[in-house]
């Protein structure tokens, strides 16, 4: 497919800057809400007919330059038996953290179509709807720390104290555990590149904030790289990698194998492109609470990051993390249509 996003996330010109956001299926929407009313995030993330319908919503509402499939990244974990549930107010939790070694080896790690075949399905309907269209659609999956955060310390954590000490007292059992993340989410990418998926977002949100430079490099990014190569040994798609506060450290970042970087908001794009170099495609990084501020404000930072872009080759706009979902509507589509109007040549 020849989609300005696809060109983009290959570094290649554009006749505009595609745009999309991060969580942009989601509660800023009525559409969204009104389907949440009714049923349960993992009921709707089971369905392949609701989860493709929420996953359009953006699309046809505001006219974004691609779709991410409706669903998490934690349904995968179930699969390998650990028993999820997203609670209201609360976030997603886990009722069986991993606390001791043995519940790493019992670990399993099913084929994704055992435990995501609704997904997958749900990726067979979206773009079957958006091929035609010209429209790519991206799969996504968590990377093996931030999923690993998860599945030792249950739910969200201030310190990351389970998880950082299993890492580093029990380096053996830290593998394991990595090891198996890595091998249930190649096969789970691989089957959405296969079911439609024309690009994969791997979020690494969690280990920013508990990392340091050297503890990245020593227990993070190798899992990173093992992942990424494994995908594309066997797929051709790009593979975008959003790490959130990973900004500190994109000197290792950058060696991970992906094609293109997710920057948060924190980082100016041209310091991410100085560090990144420049053949490097980058996806970002408006601060998703200048979506809550008048026009005039929200208008100047979205300024800001194109101005920052500068027009490079490989600039695919979108938030430096995910949309609130106290976000007005008329002002993602003020964006939407300002990016599009802005860099049209
Ligand atoms: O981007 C999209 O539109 C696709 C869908 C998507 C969701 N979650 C839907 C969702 C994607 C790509 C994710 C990724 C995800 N999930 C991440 C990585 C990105 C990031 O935000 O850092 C993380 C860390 C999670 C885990 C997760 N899921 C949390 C912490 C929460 C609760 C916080 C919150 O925003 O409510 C969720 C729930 C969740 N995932 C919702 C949505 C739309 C809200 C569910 C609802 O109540 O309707």
């Amino acid at each position: 497919m020849n989609s300005i996003f696809l060109k983009a996330c290959r570094g290649e010109a554009t006749e505009r800057t595609p745009v999309w956001f991060m969580r942009q299926a989601g509660r800023y929407m009525a559409e969204y809400r009104a389907i949440r009313a009714q049923k349960t995030m993992l009921q709707v993330i089971n369905s392949p007919e609701l989860s493709a319908e929420v996953t359009l919503q953006p699309i046809n509402t505001f006219g974004f330059d691609a779709a991410i499939i409706f669903s998490d990244i934690l349904p995968p974990l179930q699969g390998m038996g650990l028993d999820l549930e997203f609670v209201k107010g609360k976030g997603p939790v886990i009722y069986n953290p991993l606390r001791e070694n043995k519940q790493i080896d019992l670990l399993a790690t099913p084929p994704a179509e055992e435990s995501m075949q609704g997904t997958l399905d749900a990726i067979g309907l979206v773009s079957a709807e958006l091929t035609p269209r010209n429209i790519p659609l991206i799969g996504f999956c968590g990377a093996p720390f931030t999923l690993a955060a998860y599945a030792v310390e249950g739910s969200g954590s201030k310190n990351y104290a389970h998880v950082k000490s299993l890492m580093y007292s029990e380096p053996a059992a830290w593998d394991r555990l990595m090891n198996k993340l890595v091998t249930v989410m190649t096969d789970y990418l691989l089957k959405q590149a296969q079911a439609g998926a024309s690009a994969l977002q791997i979020f690494d949100s969690w280990a920013g904030a508990a990392l340091g430079k050297l503890e990245y490099a020593e227990y993070v990014d190798p899992y990173n790289r093992a992942l990424i190569a494994a995908v594309k040994r066997r797929t051709d798609v790009p593979i975008i990698y959003f790490g959130l506060g990973t900004t500190l450290y994109m000197d290792v970042v950058r060696e991970n194998g992906a094609d293109v970087y997710g920057v948060d908001w924190k980082l100016p794009l041209s310091e991410a492109w100085e560090s990144l170099g420049d053949n490097k495609a980058i996806q970002g990084n408006l601060d998703p609470i200048a979506l809550l501020a008048p026009w005039r404000e929200l208008k100047h930072r979205i300024d800001i990051v194109l101005d920052q872009a500068d027009g490079r080759n490989g600039h695919i706009f979108n938030l430096g993390h995910g949309i609130l979902p106290q976000t007005p509507i008329e002002n993602v589509q003020r964006t939407v249509d300002y990016i599009r109007e802005r860099t049209s040549n």
